[in-house]
């Protein structure tokens, strides 16, 4: 790049800074450099509101919600809200065709109707603390990386260990900066966690996955749960004794009105991003790894979306596999599109050229930095076509079909060294399960990965049946003859008493040894020489990352997102996603009734809320113009995690639950674009509206604490 480029871009860079959006996502405990430009967007609070280990602050208002979500306490007797799409799950599990709260929705109209939830917890943050040298001491002259690694671990162990003993709580270590700083995270974990309420798919998914990612949007994107505690309002497995928890804080909620350029930040468990990958990795996401990831889960999709439309009951049972299978789909298709418009590989090819004339200006910069770029350049050559495997064993044999889950399950089972009579996981099993969509998906991709895979990564297994005179033939037959698709058989197995004979007889079967082999040769052979190379590549990571906070030493860079809790702040604002198109930053009511069509499952408006806006009556949620709000979009940079955030005020108030991103902005994972990254929140007026209006379940708002 010449001179004059970079200075035109450091430009660029420094005039988006300063008027749209500030990108990151900052750890809570270092907003030290953050705060004064906080507050000069117009945050009103200081660090100390936003974390403390001695007050109560804002993260103990907030939960890892599952696995992957993020949820926040709105009132003082432990009621918690999410998104729906996150609360999806759970709604689901308690459906029927006869109960189909997916459909209907769902309200406790008192506490006793509350829904236990086995299997979810809620997670609190207790305290986090730099351990940086803790964890490092004695790793520096370890030139091995494998032992390197091993001495990481003993360190962690060691330091978990002392943190939680004689407590209730968890810890974890986990690397930031790619292993440059390392933090503790010591945690509460609740697990008696019960489903309030949840608002008719038709509200709480309303536009499907054909607005997925997309704005303008009209999703009712929440759903209302509440933690329960012993007596000591500690946490406790589910039991009707259990009384509701007392947070140590919950979040007002503020419905006085969001205006365009009004601080905004979010709070909560942003998944995975990737700021420095490099140049060749991008670029294989874009012409490799995302094509091959969409053309798989196309034809699964298809696959499910036929026999979803023709029977309501296949609807229900693949309404939740549909959903999540579709929604990463989705994202990489505007991950491509974003990548390619900001030209991502030639952005990086740049930024590593300054890279390396940095490096190259002093001899020890050289000595210590200069083999980090070809080291990439040939690692990524090694991987490519080992990664391109690993993406198909990974889609289509272990993410694949229902049938592979109970082969594992059946795995774990017979590996028990006591039989154990808890067979429960059947049942579940087959309550989302039909044979012709499971049978049909797995014939359609296990042909797909033995002809676009290279023979010398196929398993002996698939490369069998590729050899077999009619393959697809012999793919159904697999299927079809084998127990692990029979419930009655399964069921009837392994109620017996005999482990051995239930061992013998379940590692005769077919389609167990197929997925049994598969995997072996996945784990001993493929993900062994992937797993080889992407730790050189971590590795490599873990220097590049360190010259790059070298370099930039005025600048602040942010750690990549790893699931921990983060802030990220912006402004409330549209967006020009097209030249000559403007976005307004929010939807209302009429929108809804604007995008109404029976005949389209994804817009189908529920009768009552077309009563309630015909008559209008939207209490006190309308804005000052009369309008109903229904969500809006900002400028805070979030991803995958960040679903169910809460979306705070200057004040510290709740004012949205953050659901989603912008299509245009869904390359912010690897490169964030200031002026197209919008996250979407829905209105915390809306779901006041539907609670109160909608669903007659007013009482709940009693509990709440809400500001106008
Ligand atoms: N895109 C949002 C997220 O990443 C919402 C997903 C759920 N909605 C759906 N239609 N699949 O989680
Ligand atoms: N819907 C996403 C989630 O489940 C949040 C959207 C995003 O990826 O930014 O976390």
């Amino acid at each position: 790049m010449t001179k004059n480029r970079i200075s035109a871009l450091l430009l660029l860079l420094f005039i988006s800074f300063n008027t749209v959006a500030r990108e990151g996502m900052w750890i809570p405990v270092l907003l030290d450099r953050n705060i004064a430009e906080m507050r000069e967007m117009g945050f009103k609070l200081n660090t100390d509101d936003i974390y403390s280990v001695n007050n109560a602050s804002m993260k103990d208002a907030i939960v890892l919600f599952g696995r992957g979500c993020t949820g926040e306490l709105i009132s003082p007797d432990g009621l918690l809200i999410t998104n729906h799409h996150c609360g999806y799950g759970q709604i689901q599990a308690h459906s029927t065709v006869e109960y189909d709260y997916l459909t209907n929705g769902f309200w406790a109209m008192n506490r006793s109707e509350e829904l236990p939830n086995e299997g979810l917890s809620v997670t609190f943050l207790v305290e986090m603390r730099d351990v940086s040298t803790e964890i490092l001491t004695g790793t520096d002259s370890i030139s091995d990386e494998t032992l390197r690694i091993q001495k990481i671990r003993e360190n962690t162990n060691s330091i978990t260990e002392k943190a939680i003993k004689d407590t209730h709580y968890e810890a974890t270590v986990k690397p930031f900066y790619e292993g440059n700083q390392y933090f503790l995270f010591i945690t509460e974990k609740f697990t008696d966690v019960r489903l309030v309420g949840a608002p008719p798919s038709a509200i709480g998914k309303f536009g499907g996955d054909t607005d997925n990612w997309m704005w303008p949007r009209h999703t009712g994107d929440f759903s209302l749960f509440r933690i329960y505690a012993d007596s000591t309002n500690k946490p406790a497995g589910y039991s009707p004794d259990n009384v509701p928890y007392q947070p140590k804080r919950y979040f007002p909620i503020n419905i006085s009105g969001i205006e365009k350029n009004d601080f905004t930040m979010v709070f909560g468990y942003p998944g995975t991003t990737q700021q420095y990958l490099y140049s060749d990795a991008v670029r294989q996401v874009v012409e490799q790894r995302d094509p091959d990831r969409i053309a798989i889960r196309d034809v699964k999709l298809f696959t499910m979306r036929s026999a979803m439309k023709a029977d309501r009951a296949t609807r229900i049972k693949y309404a939740a596999k549909y959903a999540s299978t579709s929604n990463a789909w989705k994202k990489w298709q505007g991950e491509i599109k974003g990548l390619k418009r900001l030209n991502a590989v030639n952005v990086k090819l740049e930024e590593e050229k300054a890279f390396a004339k940095w490096v190259n200006t002093t001899p020890v910069r050289q000595e210590k930095y200069g083999d980090i770029l070809p080291t990439f350049e040939k690692k990524y050559n090694e991987i490519a076509s080992v990664q391109k495997a690993k993406d198909y064993y990974d889609e289509i044999i272990f993410r694949g079909t229902d049938a592979y889950r109970m082969y594992y399950q059946l795995k774990q089972f017979i590996g028990q060294k006591e039989k154990t009579d808890d067979i429960d996981f059947i049942e579940k099993h087959f309550k989302d399960y039909k044979t012709e969509v499971d049978l049909n998906i797995f014939v359609s991709l296990i042909k797909m990965l033995y002809s676009d895979i290279a023979i010398d990564k196929l398993a002996p297994s698939l490369l069998e049946i590729s050899e077999k005179n009619n393959p697809k033939k012999q793919l159904e037959k697999l299927y079809s003859k084998s127990i692990i698709n029979s419930k009655e058989n399964l069921m009837d197995l392994l109620s017996k008493n005999d482990i051995d004979r239930i061992k013998k007889k379940i590692e005769k079967d077919k389609l167990y040894r197929f997925f049994d082999e598969t995997r072996s040769y996945y784990f001993d052979s493929l993900y062994a020489n992937y797993n080889n190379v992407q730790k050189e590549i971590d590795n490599n990571y873990k220097t590049y990352v360190k010259a790059l906070l070298e370099m930039n030493e005025n600048e602040m860079l942010f750690p990549d997102a790893n699931l921990t809790m983060r802030v990220t702040y912006g402004k409330v604002e549209g967006y020009e996603p097209a030249d000559g198109v403007e976005y307004r930053h929010y939807t209302t009511l009429d929108g809804i009734i604007e995008k109404d069509n029976p005949e389209i499952y994804d817009y189908n408006v529920p009768e009552k809320l077309k009563q309630l806006h015909r008559e209008q009556n939207f209490g006190n949620y309308a804005n000052h113009k009369g309008e109903l709000p229904v969500c809006f979009t900002a400028s805070n940079h979030t991803t995958g995690g960040n679903s169910g955030s809460p979306v705070i005020n200057s004040e510290g108030h709740l004012i949205g639950i953050n659901f989603d991103r912008c299509w245009e902005g869904t390359m912010s994972d690897i490169m964030f674009d200031p002026e197209k990254c919008r996250n979407i929140s829905l209105d915390m007026r809306y779901m006041l509206f539907l609670v109160d209006k909608f669903a007659g379940a007013s009482y709940l708002l009693d509990e709440m604490e809400i500001v106008r």
